[in-house]
């Protein structure tokens, strides 16, 4: 008997590579289009935002507050990225996929950041992990990278130190700031997130950096912007966990018609206009 063909298997779209983001460094010599970043934490979200177009797509530890519901970004755990990760990573066909290191996974030594890095790697198709720090995470960033594990920083406000912090402000020490994210750039990182950053100070960062900066209200002149999805479609639920910061821009109102298509729903129900002839089976 013949054997069967074998499946035809759709073929993959090259990925974007940590060289290339990083190559899109805006320099005195050479302009370049702008990076576009946007989270993604589940399949289809990460289908449709990868067919957008975007560079980057970042499984952010905001996955605590957007999906779980927590008032905060700590209580997300290694093994709750991971899972998540897998599902972008299965997704993502040309963007660079970037997966949150949640606290405390890399603040307990660097051999167990490399563990806990390695395993995100190891168990998703993603490409690269982000820690929030500079100087303070700059020995990390450094055992990280010789380990072949590409690091991007995230430095200004950092959502995961906001009990230290006292809330969620903008970070104004331009030295600090500055000092943050050369140490990044100096460890190895390929790209920086600014976030909660005033406009010139993230513009002076970056002309300082040799890589990518890719801002979150960190105003116009970074390398690139980052959003996270449900504020950019209109999802965030509007309750007390969660304010909706000034930097939001929503294009869509997904919310309203979330609820809108649920409300329809129920209501054909209930007047018996749902299922139609055309939803059964003869
Ligand atoms: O977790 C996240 O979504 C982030 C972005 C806001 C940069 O870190």
């Amino acid at each position: 008997m013949a054997s069967e063909p074998p499946l035809k298997k759709t073929p993959r779209q090259k990925r974007i590579t940590v060289p290339e983001f990083s190559a899109s460094k805006k320099t005195s010599k050479k302009s370049v289009q702008k990076i576009t970043m946007i989270t993604a934490y589940d399949y289809p979200m990460a289908r449709l935002v990868d067919e957008a177009g975007v560079e980057g797509v970042l499984v952010g530890d905001s996955l605590s507050m957007v999906v779980q519901g927590h008032e905060n970004t700590l209580p997300v755990t290694l093994d709750e990225i991971i899972y998540h990760a897998e599902m972008v990573g299965r997704a993502v066909d040309h963007a660079l996929v970037i997966v949150d290191m949640p606290f405390p996974s890399y603040h307990l030594g660097t051999h167990k950041a490399i563990e806990n890095a390695g395993r995100i790697l190891k168990e998703t198709r993603c490409q690269a992990v982000k820690l929030e720090g500079g100087v303070d995470q700059a020995e990390t960033i450094e055992a990280l990278v010789s380990a072949g594990i590409p690091v991007m920083a995230h430095c200004g406000l950092r959502p995961q130190s906001v009990h230290q912090l006292g809330g969620y402000r903008v970070q104004r020490d331009e030295n600090a700031l500055l000092n943050d994210a050369r140490a990044a750039a100096e460890a190895g990182a390929f790209s920086v997130v600014l976030e909660c950053v005033p406009t010139e100070v993230a513009q002076r960062i970056t002309d300082h950096v040799d890589i990518p900066t890719i801002g979150i209200g960190a105003g116009p002149h970074c390398d690139g912007q980052v959003l996270v999805l449900h504020d950019v479609l209109g999802l965030t639920c509007d309750d007390a966990s969660r304010n909706v910061p000034r930097f939001v821009k929503a294009y869509a109102d997904l919310q309203t018609e979330i609820t809108g298509a649920v409300c329809k729903f129920r209501d054909e129900v209930r007047d018996g206009q749902f299922p139609g002839p055309e939803h059964g089976y003869e």
